[in-house]
């Protein structure tokens, strides 16, 4: 395996100078430059950062610890964090807890001691108990997704109880009495704040002979299929199921597939979070939608400023909007054509 030393005989510089170029720090003339660069690539010298980081006490590596990165929204979401990290010289690593607190909290204590500069959580729970684990480490940390039961630290989230009013609202203005919410886990705050959301519209829009139940399961397309079975048993039948994620719509449009209830004509459907359009070719969930990009990027700049000792600040909670799109799924309103 090649060394400093090697690459510097074979450049005929001093070692120091191969840690320039290697560290891109201080000055080497564009001449030394290239012949140490062609060294290093004959020589495939690969640098050991291990004893940069200990000197700089810098790894330059983040982690993102989400729920499940093959849900459309996180993989947009760890997207929008590594082009924010790639930009500033920062390599991510990526940890999915599956909603599981007894998972979250292993992974922190790997990424804690692996010494990772900053970490961007998506908390299994409202409570602020991983937060507060992670800054007793010294170790910064940003919220992404959902809101914290104390503003120990900055979040960056999307206003999911408004997208929910939103949805709900439009379900009652079609004509729907009977609706079933499909909702999360209710210790998760985008569960707590969707059921609130519909829970809102209800109050400004609700009709006297509303009947609405609320189920909660988990943000998974089995659970989906579950709950929507549940809800599609009772009697009387809902008319319209308010999917809480979009793993429990597509959980619930493939059960009522199943079950053979045609979708918006016998039953409507809308739900949190648009699929992306590259993987669907013709669009019919009604959805809210989160800027799930936007969020990862937004809130990796937050921490790369904490890091960087610039901000000083309080904690900051960033809330951006969702927003409403209508299509078929929603249909018309009750026992009116698609
Ligand atoms: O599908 C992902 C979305 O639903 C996120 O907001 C996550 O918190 C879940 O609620």
């Amino acid at each position: 395996m090649a060394t400093v030393q090697d690459v510097a005989k074979k450049a005929g510089v001093a070692p120091i100078t191969v840690s320039r170029v290697v560290n891109n720090s201080g000055y080497v003339s564009k001449e030394t430059r290239e012949r140490v660069e062609a060294a290093v690539t004959e020589l495939g010298y690969v640098p050991n950062t291990l004893a940069r980081s200990l000197r700089s006490k810098r790894t330059h590596t983040l982690a993102l610890v989400l729920s499940d990165i093959t849900n459309p929204f996180f993989t947009l979401l760890a997207r929008g964090v590594e082009d924010a990290a790639s930009d500033a010289g920062f390599t991510v690593v990526f940890c999915n807890t599956d909603e599981s607190e007894k998972e979250e909290r292993r992974y922190l204590e790997l990424l804690l001691q692996k010494k990772v500069d900053g970490i961007l959580l998506v908390p299994a729970r409202l409570a602020a108990d991983s937060v507060s684990f992670i800054q007793s480490q010294g170790t910064p940390v940003v919220v992404l997704d959902r809101r914290l039961s104390e503003p120990l630290t900055d979040v960056v989230r999307c206003d999911s109880e408004t997208g929910a009013y939103q949805l709900m609202r439009l379900l009652l203005q079609l004509g729907h009495r009977r609706i079933a919410i499909l909702s999360g886990p209710p210790h998760v705050s985008t569960a707590i704040d969707r059921v609130a959301g519909c829970q809102r519209a209800m109050a400004d829009f609700g009709a006297a002979d509303l009947a609405v139940d609320v189920y909660y399961g988990s943000f998974t397309h089995a659970s989906g299929g579950q709950m929507a079975r549940r809800a599609v048993a009772t009697e009387p039948r809902p008319s319209a199921l308010f999917a809480a994620n979009n793993f429990i719509a597509i959980g619930a449009l493939r059960a009522l597939h199943d079950l053979g209830v045609k979708v918006p004509e016998e039953m409507a459907l809308v739900g949190f979070d648009d699929l992306p359009p590259s993987l669907i070719t013709f669009p019919f969930l009604t959805v809210a939608a989160q800027p799930a990009y936007e969020m990862g990027e937004k809130g990796t700049r937050l921490l790369l400023e904490r890091l960087s000792g610039k901000n000083g600040d309080p904690p900051r909670e960033v809330v951006l909007p969702v927003e409403l799109i209508v299509r078929q799924s929603s249909g018309n309103g009750p026992g009116k054509a698609g």
